[in-house]
């Protein structure tokens, strides 16, 4: 197994500890150039894993070459997350296996296909009029207030209007629908204090209310006719969703779709105030390359993993099946092989062929065009209403995540 002496004994890329700090970038230059697929060891079955450790990819090339080969690589083995510590039990690891981001083709492809509907560039398209009023107006009243926390106040809440506008749920029940998507996650950070018990039963509530909108577009088409659920549920046959299937749907929507564009757009808000270059050119130029290079810069899923279907070799290195692979996009979209100067954070970066939506391959993220939009309307709405913004405390703190790299809270003057 490859080694790598420089790392301190017991080095774990997916202590939350660690990213309660910082995002391990020397550590993933260190493994990029010296073991580019490197075994973390960890004690046996720790996470709900009956095994001591997995691979960590660090390479962009590595990391496309595992997204892109499912039946080498499976997401449903031991499912797509990587977890720490005593986390999960195994049970609760197979109820997870639901979810699309966790099944292999043919399963996969066949939900993905349905699912594909909502998402049509005309679908997105169809968004965008709501959501820019939305962005506008959550920016506004965070700047009548003159100052706060710019996670709170702005980067939360338009993902959520987002998922919800797209399955259509109506304004009245949005608050609870936000309040179970927000407790579904953020598990490892004590400081929200969501026991399992809390994220388990939030969980089971939003699944139970998507398959309540999706039962009464069955019942009665007529009345939901066109509406998104219907097209993804409404008829019976293969091509269609069960009420179950879609409760599943949502529950990923919510959390594929919530932390992450929410991360994108505070560590893109905390790039710009500490980059104050970049921010006057985004206010000049509106550049259409930004968005993706506060995807790159933001990084906010760290890792995904796969387990190896049978023996095979990644860069040289020997993988046996059942074995583990961890893809850190982190390192990826840090590689200089791929990026001239990663360090820099250059909202004129093209191409940007960063891996911060995935690898490629049959998982590459179904909300790319939606987070694309999302940052776009929020960072032109700061340009347009907020270009004065500046930081104003002590900078960011970090969410205690064992994959997402998460900001909890952003001080700001509005200007
Ligand atoms: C900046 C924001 C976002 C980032 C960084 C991001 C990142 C990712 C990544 C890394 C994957 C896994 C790719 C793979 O395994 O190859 C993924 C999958 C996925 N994403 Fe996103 N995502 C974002 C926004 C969204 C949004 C807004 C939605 C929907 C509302 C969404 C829905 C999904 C879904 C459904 C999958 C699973 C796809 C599948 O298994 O086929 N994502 N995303």
């Amino acid at each position: 197994m490859s080694s790598c002496p420089a790392l301190p004994d017991g080095f774990d890329f997916t202590d939350p500890d660690v990213y309660q700090e910082r995002v391990p970038l020397p550590e993933f230059a260190l493994l990029r150039e010296t073991a580019p697929v490197w075994w973390n060891r960890q004690p046996r079955g720790v996470a709900g894993f009956d095994d001591e450790g997995y691979w960590v990819v660090t390479r962009h090339a590595d990391v496309k070459e595992v997204s892109t080969r499912p039946e080498l690589f499976s997401s449903n083995l031991n499912t797509a997350v990587i977890r720490f510590a005593g986390h999960m039990s195994r049970d609760q690891i197979d109820v997870q296996k639901l979810i699309m981001l966790n099944m292999d083709p043919p399963e996969h492809t066949r939900v993905r296909q349905i699912v594909q509907r909502g998402f049509t560039p005309r679908a997105i398209r169809a968004l965008e009029n709501a959501l820019r009023e939305r962005a506008e107006r959550i920016v506004r009243e965070a700047t009548d207030r003159g100052s706060g926390d710019f996670v709170t106040d702005i980067a939360v809440e338009l993902p959520l209007q987002a998922i919800a506008e797209l399955i259509g749920v109506p304004q009245q029940d949005r608050t609870r629908i936000f309040d179970w998507s927000n407790k579904m996650v953020a598990y490892d950070d004590p400081e929200y204090a969501i026991t399992e018990e809390i994220g388990t039963q939030s969980a089971a509530e939003l699944v139970s209310y998507a398959m309540t909108m999706a039962e009464a577009r069955k019942e009665c088409p007529a009345r939901y006719a066109g509406d998104i659920v219907s097209r993804l549920v409404a008829a019976e046959g293969e091509g269609n969703l069960n009420p179950d299937e879609f409760g599943f749907f949502v529950i990923l929507l919510a959390v594929a779709g919530n932390e992450t564009t929410r991360n994108a757009i505070s560590h893109g808000m905390h790039a710009f105030l500490t980059h104050p270059d970049q921010w006057e050119l985004f206010r000049a130029a509106r550049p259409d390359t930004a968005a993706e290079e506060i995807v790159r810069w933001a990084t906010p899923v760290v890792s995904f993993q796969r387990t190896a279907t049978q023996d095979t070799e990644l860069a040289g290195q020997k993988i046996s099946a059942g074995e583990r692979v961890g893809l850190f996009y982190s390192s990826a979209n840090n590689d200089p092989e791929v990026f001239e100067d990663p360090h820099l954070f250059d909202i004129a970066r093209d191409p940007n062929p960063h891996l911060g939506f995935g690898g490629g391959g049959p998982h590459f993220c179904l909300g790319k065009s939606l987070a694309v939009l999302e940052i776009n309307l929020i960072f032109n709405a700061m340009a347009d209403l907020a270009p004065g913004i500046s930081l104003a405390g002590p900078g960011p703190r970090r969410l205690r995540s064992a994959w997402l790299n998460g900001i909890k809270e952003l001080r700001v003057d509005y200007g």
